[in-house]
């Protein structure tokens, strides 16, 4: 083989085939000519009951990985390296995790995949520049305020759509991509004042972000009925993420895709006009 891999009529498994990125990772997947073979609780795939895993994995050629709500949850690493063994029992070899740049605590989940013995990679990824416009801190958003612990930090948000061209860009690169972790993030880095101030001149309406510190989150977090151990747990990754050390752009794109990430403003100008932010 000459490090390229047909994609076209090949089986992908995508879990969390109907959230921020599995299902940019599903479009992308059938436009490269691929069979999508979607799996999350809809379908009768649960990440927490093993007894549904061999019915999503067989037959299919590849599966995109996506633990939900955090990649580094306690319980996480386990869950990949069974999901993994259970993938190679069935002859599913090419694995591609979706990871979180800088978060020490996805590092087990990772290591669990690269010690499975699958043709792996892992997909680390900056913040979802879809993060504003789906899921809660979109809600929050369209209340009129997003209360976050970020401080002055700047990040370079990503578009998934990136994140998803690059995953099944490394499928088809074969033997190329795996054995590989690739970082991912967008083109330029954005405090999340400047990012909100974006958004507010785009939806054309007055949004502010408010900088809250860490204990005040779990609080805020608690009081939503967020139960107290997830509450610690998603601060505790919060404050890793946004100390600072996420402060810069990668290459990951341009090396995988050969061309830009998209930008920042493509996906609130998109958005916005998709209502996102509608009151
Ligand atoms: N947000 C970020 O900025 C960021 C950055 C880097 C990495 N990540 C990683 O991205 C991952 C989350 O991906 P996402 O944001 O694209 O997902 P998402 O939008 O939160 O959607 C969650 C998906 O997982 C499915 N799901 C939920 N519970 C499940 C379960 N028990 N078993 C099977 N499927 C389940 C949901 O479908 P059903 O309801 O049908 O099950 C849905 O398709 C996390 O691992 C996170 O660490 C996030």
């Amino acid at each position: 083989m000459n490090g390229t891999t047909r994609t076209k009529d090949r089986t992908l498994v995508v879990t969390g085939a109907s959230g921020r990125t599995g299902s940019r990772v599903a479009r992308a997947a059938e436009a490269a000519g691929m069979t999508v073979r979607a799996a999350s609780r809809a379908t009768g795939f649960d990440w927490a009951d093993r007894t549904t895993w061999a019915g999503a994995l067989r037959g299919a050629d590849a599966a995109w990985l996506a633990h939900p709500a955090d990649v580094g949850a306690p319980g996480t690493a386990e869950a990949v390296a069974g999901l993994a063994e259970a993938a190679l029992s069935l002859g599913v070899r090419r694995l591609v995790l979706l990871s979180a740049r800088g978060e020490d605590q996805a590092l087990p989940a990772e290591e669990a995949l690269r010690a499975s013995g699958a043709d792996w990679t892992v997909v680390r990824a900056a913040w979802f520049a879809q993060n504003f416009s789906e899921g809660p801190l979109a809600e929050e958003l369209r209340r009129g305020e997003l209360v976050f612990p970020a401080g002055e930090v700047a990040e370079p948000f990503i578009d998934v759509r990136d994140i998803a061209d690059v995953a099944v860009a490394a499928l088809a690169g074969g033997e190329r991509y795996a054995g590989r972790t690739l970082t991912v993030t967008g083109p330029r880095l954005l405090t999340w004042a400047e990012a909100v101030a974006e958004i507010a001149e785009a939806a054309g309406r007055p949004l502010t972000y408010r900088a809250v510190p860490a204990d005040a989150y779990r609080e805020t977090l608690t009081g939503f009925g967020v139960p107290d151990r997830e509450a610690a747990f998603l601060t505790e990754v919060f404050a890793t993420l946004l100390d600072g050390r996420n402060a810069r752009v990668e290459n990951g794109v341009r090396e995988v895709l050969g061309r830009e990430p998209r930008d920042f403003s493509d996906v609130v100008r998109e958005a916005a006009a998709d209502g996102a932010w509608r009151e």
